[in-house]
């Protein structure tokens, strides 16, 4: 059985110059497809309040909900590394709580570290959590969870701005993180972040120059066809594919033409 990757192929893949491959899953069929694709970390991300839910933000997603989905990523998957988001209202609350939280995580789900939002406002939470030897990966500048303080999915780290979301990512570093999620800020910003981390850096609507790059699995296959930021590139139209196998199986039940012979016992 293969091993999957873990917390130390992470800096070594940053050291070697090969760029990290992650995308996020939700189930277990796509995981399996994802991991025979050969990504190297699968994130079950609380995008899935959004791409499977169909709320119009991440918040209302639950620890037991992303724990029902990790586990079946788990599942799906052999090698890839699988890390899961702790939802919103969790870092609000006490170190202890969050622990709490995480350790259900790890034990209930498989999945191998818990993504944290948040920058130096929560770097003690994700101390408290690294400390005890429970792997943690970072997510500054536009996290999703802020939604409502940002006044919207806008891109950070603008300007003046800068200096915070640099802050943010050191603070992750320094209270142990393995590695950091920079989500929806300048290219430039996220290059000087990657040159000045020790731990790798993973982006999303962060330009080309940091260690990895994530996508959501639905953006990255055309599935979800609402809005299409900037930095999403889709690698096939699979809402329209879907649209016309489905439309295809309808035609055949209509007229009659399925199922056929092949598709139906004998007695
Ligand atoms: O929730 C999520 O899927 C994420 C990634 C897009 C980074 O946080």
């Amino acid at each position: 059985m293969p091993s999957r990757l873990t917390v130390l192929d992470f800096p070594r893949l940053k050291a070697e110059k090969r760029p990290i491959v992650c995308v996020t899953a939700y189930d277990y069929t796509m995981a399996r497809l994802l991991d025979e694709a050969g990504v190297d970390m699968l994130l079950v991300g609380d995008s899935l309040g959004m791409v499977v839910q169909g709320h119009d933000t991440t918040l209302p997603v639950t620890l037991d909900q992303m724990i029902y989905h990790t586990q079946a990523v788990v599942r799906g998957s052999e090698k890839a590394f699988v890390a899961c988001d702790l939802p919103f209202g969790l870092c609000h609350r006490s170190s202890d709580v969050v622990l709490e939280a995480a350790i259900r995580v790890i034990k209930e789900s498989g999945a191998q570290a818990v993504k944290v939002e948040g920058g130096v406002p929560v770097a003690q939470t994700i101390q408290a959590l690294t400390t005890r030897h429970i792997p943690v990966l970072g997510h500054v500048g536009l996290t999703p969870q802020s939604v409502h303080a940002f006044g919207g999915f806008k891109v950070q780290g603008r300007g003046a701005a800068a200096d915070r979301v640099l802050a943010d990512a050191v603070a992750i570093e320094e209270a142990g993180a393995f590695a950091v999620v920079l989500e929806g800020i300048p290219a430039r910003l996220s290059e000087k972040i990657s040159a000045r981390l020790t731990i790798p850096t993973i982006g999303i609507g962060a330009g080309p120059g940091c260690d990895g790059q994530v996508l959501v699995v639905y953006d990255l296959l055309g599935l979800y066809d609402g809005v299409k930021p900037r930095f999403v590139k889709r690698y096939m139209d699979g809402s329209v594919l879907v649209r016309q196998a489905v439309g295809h199986f309808a035609e055949e039940v209509r007229n009659g033409s399925f199922p056929g012979e092949e598709h139906s016992f004998s007695e």
